[in-house]
């Protein structure tokens, strides 16, 4: 396995960011990943996958190794749930796809996501009121230290909200390389509740929705928001929602009557990002080639040719906003070299 010299990122990232990689190389197979960690024992590691949650504001100098691992492979099935092992390298979409066309209930809510199923766990990533880690059985991650695999079950995660041990506690110590869901083959568990898919659904006329239904409504509903990387650079949601006490929530009520929450617990309440970004003025501004998305302002995107670090800057611009207006630090969900 040889490494390539002076790669560009740009088409390894759906921010479309063109920053140069000292060394590049594409794995296929753990062998692969194994052979070229262990000779390459010098070089700083940098790895990636579907690379749609990142904003690149450098160039990398060290080796990046893309995970282009591909396969799915049935491991056991009863009557009624099957359980699937999924390469890091699929593509998240098309692995929900195979699970529709199969009729594999489960992932439907979690349709036009972008990135790598290798990724998926690192944040557990999450939409219309599903997360990965409902259907998540266990993973196998390459511990780059000692080239051994480990299987990791859902307790070992902790998964939260955005959150794993892989992105805190095991951070750069492990590469994701399958990861194994348990899915419904009937009595499918169906997630209407998000309002929008409730909404879509009766749009299209459909009573009793099937998992197809589900996945075309939710495909639906975020084409009408979220830009499509593949026409305007991306990373999706660029913070997180932040959690608030119900204290502190309801002297904001008092100066904004109309802010939105959802109910977390007794103490605590989330509070959409995208609202607090709103109304601090932010969404739709374009900055030349980059700015806020005009129909979600928790999304920043790039129109081509924007420079990481301006992006980063406006950022930082809107979390000082955020936090001079509503006394509220957000966090950025994407991770940010
Ligand atoms: N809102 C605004 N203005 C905006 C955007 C949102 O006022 O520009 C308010 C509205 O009140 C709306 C509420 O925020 O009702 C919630 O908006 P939405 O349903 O679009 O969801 P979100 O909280 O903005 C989260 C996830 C998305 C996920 C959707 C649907 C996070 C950080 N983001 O967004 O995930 O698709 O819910 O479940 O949790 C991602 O992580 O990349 C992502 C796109």
């Amino acid at each position: 396995m040889n490494a390539t010299k002076n790669v560009s990122l740009k088409p390894y990232n759906t921010f479309g960011i063109d920053v140069s990689s000292k060394q590049f190389c594409s794995i296929s197979t753990v062998e692969e990943l194994k052979e070229v960690i262990s000779t390459h024992p010098k070089d700083e590691l940098f790895i990636l996958g579907g690379g749609s949650n990142i904003l690149l504001t450098r160039d990398v100098n060290a080796l990046v190794l893309h995970i282009n691992i591909k396969g799915i492979t049935i491991i056991s099935e009863t009557e009624n749930t099957i359980t699937v092992e999924v390469s890091a390298g699929e593509n998240w979409h098309e692995f929900v796809l195979f699970c529709i066309d199969n009729n594999y209930g489960g992932v439907e809510n979690l349709s036009l996501i972008p990135g790598n199923v290798g990724t998926a766990p690192m944040q557990n990533i999450g939409a219309y009121g599903v997360e990965l880690k409902d259907v998540f059985e266990s993973c196998k991650a390459l511990d780059i230290a000692s080239l051994e695999e480990k299987t990791f079950n859902k307790e070992d995660c902790n998964f939260g909200y955005r959150e794993s041990v892989f992105k805190r506690q095991l951070k750069s110590k492990y590469i994701l390389t399958s990861v194994r869901f348990r899915l419904t083959k009937k009595d499918h568990k169906l997630n209407v509740d998000y309002g929008a898919i409730r909404d879509e659904l009766s749009k299209m006329n459909v009573n009793n929705p099937t998992i197809k239904d589900i996945s075309n409504a939710v495909i639906a509903i975020r084409q009408s928001k979220l830009p499509d990387p593949k026409e305007i650079g991306n990373s999706g949601s660029f913070f997180k929602n932040p959690v608030v006490s119900v204290e502190k929530f309801n002297q904001l009520k008092s100066n904004f009557p109309n802010i939105p929450s959802y109910k977390i617990s007794d103490q605590e309440v989330k509070v959409p990002a995208g609202w607090l970004i709103e109304t601090a003025g932010f969404k739709g501004k374009t900055f030349g080639n980059y700015g806020v998305h005009k129909k979600q302002a928790l999304v920043l995107v790039n129109y081509g040719g924007a420079d990481g670090q301006d992006i980063y800057n406006l950022a930082k611009l809107i979390k000082k906003t955020v936090f001079r207006l509503f006394n509220i630090e957000i966090e950025t969900e994407v991770n940010i070299l």
